[in-house]
């Protein structure tokens, strides 16, 4: 417990440093930033929430909190958690400070330098930084349109001479890979997991922005299948709806793994502030959230529509993509040979931004996608961008010889 890597040394670091930039880079069409819209935050509600709290919730808005999290809080967590179908039972949340607070504090839990965590490949490189901060082995597993591909990761495992101490993964609205688990897919993870003590860390940072109500069961969590052979840690997050300015984020564990979470989370910020948590946690009791992620829904699907209307109409044909069912990302394959930092270079010169794909890779190598995010995009921007994007794709692959169709 509470290992950190002397030296501490992330290769992704600097590629998150740079991503930040360039997510808010001006005179830049910007495709690279996975965050919410700008445009879309619900200013007016949280203006009315603040300006309607009696001057004693007020004061304690400005004053410390429990570690664990605000207890009216954790109470409308659990029953968010209980409406998507997440059962709370024994199991207790910790309130953290965004979920990347979340991973950060589960890994110094279990991770000693030189440990192995198992994550997919590509991976949220956030997690990822954090992987490397402390020192850990990071082996990862492809993933396929339907998610982690099953068969690698239990060759994986049985390679492996010492036990992983967890495997992290995304499964609802990949990021970046912009997939969904099937329910299969799921199932079948937490097959391949049982009796081999390897925890699993269920990142669920997505899950509320579907596009299409028939799919809302697609996003149901592995935390909530009962499975009991498999130690699940769930982690979810306020950042892709609220906003990541929140810093509000938790997790649901075993109360073995609470505690000693609360321990880690105790010497890092004592606890999340509660100013955010009681705005949060009123825009839960008011009823509020529902009727925001319509609205949000349906923008970000419009947004992916027009995304992907424009990609069918300039991309050259050698280039194919995902169509996501919800989240922010659509994540481009290009030719054998050809590199997204290549294409980078070419776009960036030309004013358009966008994410590659060694970015998400554990090894930073493989290079062969590219990562665009549609949900921070004005709308009449998104052809702008695609075509500038297309014109450098098209020139890279020209230099490379890849003969157009
Ligand atoms: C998959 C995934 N998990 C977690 C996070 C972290 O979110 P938070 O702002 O809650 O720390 C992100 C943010 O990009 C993400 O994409």
């Amino acid at each position: 417990m509470y290992a950190f890597s002397n030296a501490v040394n992330s290769m992704h670091s600097e590629d998150v440093k740079q991503l930040m930039k360039q997510a808010s880079g001006k005179n830049l069409i910007s495709f690279a930033g996975g965050m919410p819209n700008n445009h879309l935050f619900p200013v007016e509600q949280i203006d009315e929430i603040y300006n309607s709290l009696p001057e004693t919730v007020k004061k304690l808005c400005f004053q410390y909190g429990p570690t664990s999290g605000y207890p009216p809080l954790v109470k409308s967590l659990e029953d968010y958690l209980e409406n998507k179908g997440v059962v709370v039972g024994d199991n207790k949340i910790l309130v953290t400070t965004g979920s990347l607070q979340a991973i950060s504090i589960i890994t110094q839990e279990f991770v000693n330098e030189g440990d192995i965590i198992l994550t997919e490949n590509p991976c949220f490189v956030g997690a990822l930084t954090v992987f490397e901060t402390f020192g850990a082995e990071i082996h990862s597993i492809p993933i396929d349109k339907h998610g982690i591909d099953i068969e690698a990761l239990k060759s994986k495992i049985e390679s492996l001479e010492r036990k992983p101490k967890f495997l992290y993964v995304t499964p609802n609205y990949h990021n970046p890979a912009g997939i969904i688990y099937s329910p299969e897919r799921k199932k079948e993870l937490l097959e391949a997991l049982s009796g081999t003590g390897i925890i699993l860390l269920e990142d669920d940072a997505y899950s509320d922005l579907y596009f299409n109500e028939d799919e809302k069961h697609l996003t149901k969590a592995m935390k909530s299948f009962g499975v009991k052979d498999v130690e699940i840690i769930y982690t979810g997050s306020f950042s892709k709806i609220l906003g990541p300015g929140f810093r509000l984020g938790f997790m649901l564990s075993s109360e073995e793994i609470f505690e000693k979470a609360e321990t880690v989370k105790q010497a890092l910020d004592a606890c999340t502030s509660n100013f955010m948590q009681i705005l949060g946690n009123e825009f839960l009791v008011q009823n509020k959230l529902e009727p925001y992620l319509k609205f949000l829904r349906s923008e970000y699907q419009e947004r992916r529509d027009l995304l992907q209307k424009h990609l069918k109409t300039h991309m050259p044909k050698e280039i194919t993509w995902n169509e996501p069912k919800g989240g922010f990302y659509v994540w481009l394959k290009l030719p054998p040979n050809i590199s997204s930092t290549d294409i980078f270079n070419e776009s960036v010169t030309k004013g358009v931004v966008f994410v590659t794909g060694r970015t998400f890779d554990p090894a930073s190598k493989k290079d062969d996608r590219l990562r665009l995010s549609f949900s921070n995009m004005p709308k009449d921007q998104i052809e702008k961008g695609v075509i500038i994007l297309s014109e450098a794709i098209k020139e890279v692959l020209q230099n490379s010889k890849v003969v157009l169709s």
